[in-house]
């Protein structure tokens, strides 16, 4: 088994709105993409980047230019490295992942199983409201999970996935949901809320407090 470890970086940061691209900016004494670069090359035969292409590159794996949209930046990165049997995702804005759940998750790759994905089980009770913000309706929240990385996927399986139209790849917001649209098996593996995404300042805080107390 070849796995091949995958750090979409190649984001602006919009939401988070600091001078530079949000993978760059420096958490916790480096550059937030380097903690999920260093938890992969852990696990991984070889760990790629995709960065934007007005960023420098990682200090510390191999970088590819990332995409418009993520789902392009993954696709770049799996172009790069056609040996791979598996692939790991995992993206550089949650700089809190451990060497144990993306371990999990690969062990969760069993036979017929295209895609492992981290999730944690909701916390909050989720409605679905219509366009004025009336509810509609209370969804059951003991069969809902809030979906993170890392995502694994039998190589072939992402692969076919990613071979899809272009608003299609741009729609996307994780990559189970490509694999899934296409009929293959995706299976959850729980996590914690721990391994939060950085998306504003509040959460580079946050980030940064937990890191502290691990150091
Ligand atoms: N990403 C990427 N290529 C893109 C867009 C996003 O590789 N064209 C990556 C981001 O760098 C991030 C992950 O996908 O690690 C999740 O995206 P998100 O949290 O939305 O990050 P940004 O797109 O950078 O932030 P924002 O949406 O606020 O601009
Ligand atoms: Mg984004």
């Amino acid at each position: 088994m070849t796995l091949v470890g995958i750090v979409p970086a190649g984001g602006s940061g919009e939401r988070l709105g600091a001078q530079r691209p949000k993978a760059f900016v420096v958490l916790a004494g480096r550059a937030m993409l380097e903690w999920s670069v260093e938890v992969l090359q852990g696990v991984c035969d070889r760990v790629i980047v995709a960065v934007p292409a007005s960023a420098s590159a990682s200090a510390t794996a191999e970088s590819v230019v990332g995409g418009s949209s993520r789902s392009k930046s993954v696709r770049n990165a799996v172009h790069a490295a056609p040996e791979a049997s598996v692939y790991v995702i995992h993206d550089a804005a949650r700089p809190l992942v451990t060497e144990e759940l993306v371990r999990r998750c690969v062990e969760a790759l069993g036979e017929g199983v295209d895609g492992a994905i981290a999730a944690a089980p909701v916390a909050d009770t989720i409605k679905q409201a219509d366009g004025r913000g009336r509810v509609v309706s209370t969804l059951e929240r003991s069969s809902l999970w809030a979906v993170q990385t890392p995502q694994v996927f039998r190589a072939d399986a992402l692969r076919t996935a990613l071979d899809a139209d272009a608003a299609t790849l741009a729609a996307a917001t994780d990559d189970a949901s490509l694999v899934e649209a296409g009929g293959g098996r995706v299976d959850v593996v729980e996590s914690r809320d721990e391994n939060f995404k950085v998306t504003t300042a509040l959460d580079l805080r946050m980030a940064e407090a937990v890191l502290g107390e691990r150091c």
